[in-house]
């Protein structure tokens, strides 16, 4: 662990009592729903035909009676719809590609993309930067929040930026071993792809200069986590964030404890609801994780639903709450004979077997009636995939994912480099199954 990160300084909030917390929540949270509702036609007429009025929401509990915002809502009102603010006054425009449809346009004034700045340079910092520091920024640039979002951040915070993107891996590796970075910003599969090749030409991943790594933008478990810091001597930290409530940065680790995100709950308030009935369930639950913004000009956001499945969990590094290592998306959630089955479940249970790789996707196939699953997963690097001590890893895997989660699948083993890798996000499940 970084011997600097308890005698930094926190903004006074991150300490604050939780009374002091809720009673800015709560102020914010009324700003919030009134801008809202004078300024976004598309939230007046939501508010009105749930028959609530801003001037409803006397306590945090009342949020509970506004209606949801979906990202088919920002859809419906693509592109600009939803903006609070003149067209004029926006001064950046990202936007979430998704698989199907019209793409999920976010906007941010000034002031928005100065919160954001400060919200990144505050988890960059729960993660262990320190002003002086130099961060090689792998996160995309361009529409995706992740490249830009950690860039500002991190500046803010007074980091040496390299902002480098996503692929051109040797290139990143090249760069990474002559300028000697202290940090890294980059989703945890790419992560790997990078130590991969790193380990390839001969170098061993613990030798470069990196500290700690700021990993994000999709799920990703404690036991990779562990793979992860094992295999470079880093720490590895969780930062979370969605475009349609800001970008990354919305919660972020702290690196002395690792215990899930902190959410920045004086910009960010989550609620969990049941995602089937919309009910708000109790800290500690698991469900659906809703986020209302609480300084957001130009887009302010009223409880969107992430679809991400966690549980809200009390703070301990901060005062703020925090969430649980994200289990996955419901878009993710596979039904394989009736039992909920979701990618991250594969992976820890294969991040056990050292015959095995972190590289893996899930193939959703229909035979008949029923919906089959088949993991595909690499072997360890140098192994065959029909050597004994492979074969006998997959039947164990398969024995295991039956065991622990109650779903028969089929295992297929693979060579090194035959899963797909991405530069960015992995894509952990692949549908084949006829539409
Ligand atoms: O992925 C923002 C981001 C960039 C976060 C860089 C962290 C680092 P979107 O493309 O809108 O934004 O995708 C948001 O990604 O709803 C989650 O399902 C997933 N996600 C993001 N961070 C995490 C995380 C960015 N730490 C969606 N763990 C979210 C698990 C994550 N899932």
């Amino acid at each position: 662990m970084n011997t600097t990160t308890k005698t930094f300084p926190l903004e006074p909030i991150e300490k604050a009592s939780i009374d002091e917390l809720r009673a800015l929540q709560l102020g914010r949270l009324k700003a919030t729903l009134a801008h809202a509702y004078a300024h976004s036609p598309v939230y007046k007429a939501k508010f009105d035909a749930a028959g609530v009025h801003p001037d409803d929401c006397q306590r945090l509990e009342d949020l509970a009676r506004f209606p949801f915002t979906t990202k088919q809502d920002l859809r419906d009102h693509y592109p600009f719809g939803m903006f609070a603010v003149q067209r004029d006054q926006i001064v950046r425009i990202h936007a979430s590609s998704g698989t199907t449809g019209k793409p999920t346009v976010v906007g941010y004034t000034r002031k928005d993309i100065d919160t954001w700045a400060d919200v990144v340079a505050r988890s960059l910092r729960a993660a262990g930067a320190r002003p002086g520091d130099m961060l090689h920024q792998s996160y995309g640039y361009g529409l995706f929040t992740g490249g830009m979002g950690a860039h500002y951040g991190a500046e803010r915070l007074g980091l040496t930026v390299v902002p480098f993107g996503g692929g051109q891996t040797e290139k990143q590796i090249q760069l990474i071993l002559d300028f000697k970075p202290d940090l890294i910003t980059v989703t945890p599969s790419y992560m790997l792809a990078i130590c991969e090749q790193v380990e390839q030409m001969g170098l061993d991943p613990k030798a470069l200069s990196l500290r700690v790594g700021i990993f994000g933008a999709e799920p990703w478990t404690n036991e990779m986590r562990q793979a992860i810091e094992k295999r470079m001597a880093i720490d590895a930290v969780d930062i979370y964030g969605l475009s349609e409530v800001m970008g990354p940065g919305v919660a972020n680790e702290c690196v002395e404890t690792k215990d899930g995100p902190t959410i920045w709950e004086d910009h960010f308030y989550p609620e969990i609801i049941d995602p089937e009935t919309g009910a708000v369930l109790p800290d500690g639950q698991e469900g659906e994780l809703v986020f209302t913004s609480l300084t957001k000009e130009a887009l302010p956001i009223i409880r969107y639903r992430t679809r991400d499945l966690t549980r809200l969990l009390p703070g301990t590094a901060r005062t703020m709450r925090r969430m649980q290592k994200i289990t996955g998306r419901t878009d993710d959630m596979m039904i394989i004979r009736g039992v909920n089955v979701f990618p991250t479940q594969i992976e820890e249970l294969i991040l056990k077997r050292p015959e095995l790789s972190p590289n893996y996707q899930c193939v959703l196939t229909r035979d008949g009636p029923l919906d089959e699953l088949k993991v595909q997963v690499e072997v360890a690097p140098g192994l065959d995939p029909q050597h004994i001590d492979a074969r006998a890893a997959a039947k164990l895997l398969q024995h295991e994912i039956k065991i622990y989660v109650g779903s028969s699948v089929q295992i297929e083993l693979k060579p090194e480099g035959g899963i797909e890798r991405s530069v960015g996000k992995a894509r952990r499940v692949v549908d084949l199954r006829p539409k």
